[in-house]
């Protein structure tokens, strides 16, 4: 069996650009349109879960009508000679639908809900069925929430994404503006002498990292970094 090496890949909103969905930032960002203390924190819940629940109902529906993009499928095709291992801030599907097997979702799943009661049962969701209103209970009684890490909660998955992180042999960014913390503070736990690149049509703030930077969208950039990835191998 060969040795393959470790590619660690963390993706942002801008990997699903191209597929039709917003960023969070920036002209046209999701945050442009609605408030996050409005939909997107735990206060939020507990002042207003209707609207939280609508906010995410609207979120599943956009993302039932669209698919993986040159960028996702690219990446996925490098499971082929790499370990891959994506970290992952977006609460879509995209990465899954392109076929990549091995995806931590730092923030959350959109097509799964968890119980509000001990235990936190998570459950997925069929697209027949994706919404939740207030009312619609886990088999214990409990309401239902989004499985969404909202601001102010902690992220689970951040010790798994930091284990991941210090085994990579190369490490990538795509699309993500490095502003949300934990996720952003991956960055500090590449090994020193790792590869780092950074595909973004943007500038991205990263300071004191010897970073390649590829400046385009998901799609030319992921192509543009398998055929980097060939003296890698
Ligand atoms: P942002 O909206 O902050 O950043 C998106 C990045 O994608 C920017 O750097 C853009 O330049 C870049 N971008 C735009 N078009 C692109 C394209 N075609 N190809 C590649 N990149 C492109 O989104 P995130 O950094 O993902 O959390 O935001 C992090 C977190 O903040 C999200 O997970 C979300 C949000 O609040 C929660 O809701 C908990």
């Amino acid at each position: 069996m060969k040795n393959r090496k470790k590619l660690v890949v963390l993706t942002g909103a801008g990997m699903s650009v191209e597929s039709g969905l917003s960023t969070f930032r920036g002209s046209g960002g999701m945050w442009g349109q609605h408030r996050v203390e409005d939909v997107a924190t735990i206060d939020a819940w507990y002042k207003d879960p209707e609207k939280v629940l609508d906010f995410y109902n609207i979120r599943r529906k956009e993302l039932s009508g669209v698919y993986p993009n040159d960028g996702h499928i690219v990446l996925a095709t490098l499971e082929e000679d790499f370990d891959v291992e994506i970290i992952t801030q977006n609460v879509d599907n995209l990465h899954e639908k392109a076929g990549s097997t091995h995806i931590t979702h730092l923030h959350g799943e959109l097509m799964k809900v968890r119980s509000t009661g001990p235990g936190a049962e998570v459950f997925e969701l069929t697209p027949e069925n994706l919404e939740i209103k207030l009312g619609d209970k886990c088999p214990k009684g409990y309401q239902l929430r989004p499985h969404i890490v909202w601001f102010g909660e902690a992220v689970s998955e951040m010790n798994k994404a930091i284990n991941i992180t210090e085994k990579a042999d190369v490490f990538l960014v795509i699309g993500t503006s490095l502003n949300v913390y934990p996720a952003a503070g991956l960055l500090n736990y590449v090994l020193s002498g790792v590869p780092v690149y950074l595909i973004d049509p943007n500038e991205v703030n990263v300071n004191g990292k010897n970073i390649t930077v590829i400046k385009k969208g998901a799609g030319e950039g992921m192509k543009e970094f398998k055929e980097m990835l060939k003296i890698l191998k």
